[in-house]
C-alpha cells in the first residue's frame, strides 16, 4: 500500500507575512516531532532532513544555501536542496514542499491508513 502524503502548513502568510523567510537562508523546522531543514532558494522552498549525513552536524542551525546547495556550518559539505544529493556523493532525504496562495507547505508520508475496515 503506497503511504499517503500529509501536508503541514508551515508559513501562514496572513501571520508570517509574503516574505517569511529569507532567500538563500536555511533554518530548523519541527514537523510532528520530525526535524527538518526548511531552506529558501532563488527557485523557491525546499526540505531535507536537518542532520548532516557527515558527522550529524544540524543544517538548520547555521547553514545556508547557495547556488541552490545547502551548506552545512560545521565542514561546509554542501547538499543539492532538490534531490539530496551531497557533492561527496552521499545523500541527505528531501521532502515535497508546495508553495500555495496562502502559505508554504511541506509534505510527510504517513504510516496511517486512510481508511479503517470494520
Ligand atoms: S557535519 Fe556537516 S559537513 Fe561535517
Amino acid at each position: 500500500m503506497s503511504k499517503k502524503i500529509i501536508w503541514y502548513k508551515v508559513y501562514d502568510f496572513s501571520r508570517h507575512g509574503e516574505e517569511p523567510q529569507q532567500i538563500n537562508s536555511a533554518r530548523t523546522i519541527d514537523i510532528e516531532g520530525k526535524r527538518l531543514c526548511l531552506t529558501r532558494t532563488e527557485e523557491g522552498y525546499f526540505a531535507i532532513d536537518d542532520k548532516c549525513p557527515h558527522a550529524g552536524a544540524r543544517f538548520g542551525m547555521g547553514g545556508w544555501c547557495d547556488m541552490g546547495l545547502v551548506v552545512c556550518p560545521v565542514h561546509r559539505y554542501k547538499y543539492d536542496v532538490k534531490t539530496g544529493k551531497g557533492l561527496q556523493g552521499d545523500f541527505v532525504e528531501t521532502y515535497p514542499t508546495e508553495l500555495r496562495n496562502d502559505g508554504v507547505y511541506v509534505g510527510l508520508k504517513s504510516d496511517k491508513p486512510r481508511w479503517w475496515p470494520f
